[in-house]
């Protein structure tokens, strides 16, 4: 005979198993693990110019060639840029949409690869971003981001190699060359003196100059004196040959920088190609992507 206690004792155990069950079958139902899904975020800091857009493109079909399995997404840091291109019908995601969206689409591990080329506010901006991004509920699992063109020490070296691989097939040795840079009030600025350093290893005619930190147009002036320049080849230092480039750089507004080479007796010969247009320059922001998916594991 059973007792009675013993009667309860079985049912509450029959009760407990049945219950942990059920909560097992919903768990496997909502919570289980998701299928990994990884995906590549480039992010720009974008462009309203049209004819310096096919650059990143370009970059866009390196980055699928390397990686021909891995669905590519982009987005832009520039708010300003964002709202023109959307005025004109051109879809422009802030990162922040953009991981929004593809954590949306099933993706659970992101490699946000930055083609910036400091460590400087957008790139901190995109860093906090992604951060935030990470494990939200059923959300992104991973968000790795790889660092700008100019990271470290060895990439301002490997960067002034690539800039000498690519310099115009018409500058003849002892001409100077001029990088024009965006410059920035962030401590990240001390990456373009970083860089003249290891151009200046290679060949010192090749200066770098930026339009809102240091070296200034003034320093690289002074440079130029210095070696009685006649012909100075102008060459943006950024992603894209955008705003900056056609009309700070190469325009015909009296404080362009070829305006001013000008008038101090110089011919100045500006190259409308980005650095996201050079196969050299863009190994390196496709080896800091790679590192960024491996730190996805
Ligand atoms: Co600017």
């Amino acid at each position: 005979m059973f007792s009675r206690n013993r009667v309860v004792r079985v049912f509450t155990l029959i009760l407990a198993l049945a219950l942990t069950l059920a909560c097992t079958q919903a768990f496997a139902g909502h919570g289980a693990p998701k299928a990994k899904k990884t995906g590549i975020l480039l992010v720009a800091f974008g462009t309203t110019v049209e004819e310096a857009r096919p650059a990143l493109d370009r970059m866009g079909e390196r980055v699928r060639a390397a990686h021909p399995d891995v669905p590519v997404r982009w987005a832009y840091t520039a708010k300003m840029i964002r709202t023109k291109l959307r005025s004109e019908g051109i879809a422009a995601p802030s990162p922040a949409e953009a991981l929004a969206g593809m954590a949306e689409e099933g993706f659970t591990h992101v490699a946000v690869q930055s083609l910036h080329t400091i460590p400087g506010e957008e790139f901190h901006g995109l860093l906090q971003t992604a951060q935030a991004f990470e494990g939200l509920p059923k959300g992104l699992t991973r968000v790795s981001v790889g660092l700008p063109l100019i990271g470290t020490s060895a990439d301002a070296e490997a960067v002034a190699t690539a800039l000498a691989a690519g310099l115009p097939a018409e500058r003849a040795p002892g001409e100077p060359v001029v990088f024009m840079g965006h410059g920035t009030s962030h401590p990240a600025d001390i990456c373009y003196p970083g860089l003249q350093y290891y151009l200046w290893r290679l060949d010192p005619d090749l200066l770098v100059g930026t339009v809102e930190g240091s070296p200034s147009f003034d320093d690289v002036l002074a440079a130029l004196k210095v070696r009685k320049a006649k012909r100075v080849w102008l060459m943006p230092l950024m992603a894209v040959a955008g705003d900056h480039a056609r009309n700070d750089m190469a325009g015909d507004e009296e404080d362009s920088w070829a305006s001013q080479l000008a008038r101090q007796g110089m011919e100045p010969r500006a190259v409308l190609h980005g650095t996201a247009d050079s196969a050299p320059v863009s190994a390196i922001w496709l080896r800091h992507l790679d590192d960024a998916l491996e730190r996805l594991n």
